[in-house]
């Protein structure tokens, strides 16, 4: 990262943020939405698809139950959502520019570099990006310095964490800036000092996620089995206790060092097989028949309702509501 003189400071302190732009509307972006009308913000969005505003607004008002249990800040209300017919009007007003668009390299850079010509001077704007370092993403831009990464996780409007990283041309100033924007904003930040493919969580889910599917691939394990054996296994634990102090008590009173004495010989055991399964036909038809299956007669909405009430309950068990952690932060 580097302090580029082209990089003006952000205009606005992120505690003064009120208007948001939101570019790129669907699961993620209108999640990203549905999360900063709860907290406050005037959101402004922009969506090139014919019908994003009412797909918008669906995920909105299915969301919103969810978000009045979590507590909505003073004033928040569907109603301080405006979609606009431009991307240069969704922008122009802009404290704060969230990109949320398909996972394309090229549209990337391209849709940046669009947004960094359409938004006020020094406004960050931040990719929700999977995985792709801004590194690559930042190339077209002429101020690259205030592109940052701010990824998220799947609702955006429930899960807290955000990790936020800078490509080789971002401003240092604008990663601290944006970290800060995240948590007054009420997010879970981690801010990670070098830029990583997948960042940290993806690149872990990742690894679950390809084993999962070489299990469905060989017919080792259906796919109800393989959401049965962490829901009622691991995730359990991993809703409040990551994996790494959850391992140090598998050593028992010996904690991480007994637990890697014991077992680190079978980390060269054949347990995991790294290497991407080929994603033919088969598989793919198995993968979404099993979920099917799965899903049990349940709709995607029924299942969005089900996850938001589930992730609901777990905070509240383990003291993470947003008015549990405030409470916390007063003491
Ligand atoms: N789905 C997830 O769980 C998840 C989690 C974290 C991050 N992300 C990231 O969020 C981003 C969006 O993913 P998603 O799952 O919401 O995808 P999505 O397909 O649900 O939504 C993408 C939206 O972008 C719109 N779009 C298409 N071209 C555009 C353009 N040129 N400019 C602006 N918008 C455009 C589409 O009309 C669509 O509404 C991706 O970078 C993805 O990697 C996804």
């Amino acid at each position: 990262m580097t302090d580029t003189v082209t990089t003006p400071p952000s205009p606005c302190a992120p505690e003064d943020v009120r208007r948001i732009a939101c570019v790129g509307a669907g699961v993620i972006g209108g999640g990203w939405v549905a999360h900063y009308l709860a907290r406050g913000y005037d959101v402004t969005a922009w969506d090139p698809a014919p019908d994003a505003e009412q797909k918008l607004r669906r995920l909105v008002d299915a969301a919103w139950p969810a978000l009045t249990q979590l507590g909505l800040a003073e004033g928040a209300s569907p109603d301080r959502l405006t979609v606009t017919p431009t991307l240069e009007e969704a922008v122009a007003d802009a404290q704060f520019v969230q990109e949320s668009a398909p996972e394309k390299l090229e549209l990337k850079r391209d849709l940046l570099a669009q947004l960094d010509a359409a938004a006020p001077a020094g406004v960050v704007i931040a990719s929700s990006t999977s995985g792709y370092p801004m590194t690559d993403m930042q190339t077209e831009a002429a101020d690259p310095g205030r592109l940052v990464v701010g990824h998220p996780f799947n609702p955006p409007y429930l899960i807290p964490l955000v990790e936020v990283v800078g490509g080789d041309k971002t401003a240092a100033h604008a990663v601290t800036w944006t970290s800060r924007f995240y948590e007054v904003a009420g997010k879970s930040v981690i801010t990670m000092a070098s830029e990583v493919p997948g960042f940290i969580a993806n690149r872990l889910q990742e690894a679950l996620w390809r084993e999962a599917l070489h299990m469905v691939a060989n017919g080792e394990a259906t796919v109800k089995e393989i959401d049965d054996s962490i829901t009622e296994g691991p995730g359990l634990r991993w809703a409040f206790m990551g994996p790494m102090l959850t391992f140090a008590l598998a050593g028992g009173e010996g904690g991480m060092a007994h637990m890697l004495d014991h077992f680190g010989p079978s980390l060269k055991s054949p347990w995991t097989r790294l290497e991407a399964p080929e994603l033919d036909k088969k598989l793919y038809d198995a993968v979404v028949a099993g979920c099917d299956d799965a899903a049990d007669g349940r709709t995607i909405a029924d299942l969005v309702a089900e996850r938001d009430q589930g992730v609901i309950d777990v905070l509240r068990a383990t003291g993470r509501l947003p008015q549990q952690r405030a409470k916390e932060d007063t003491k």
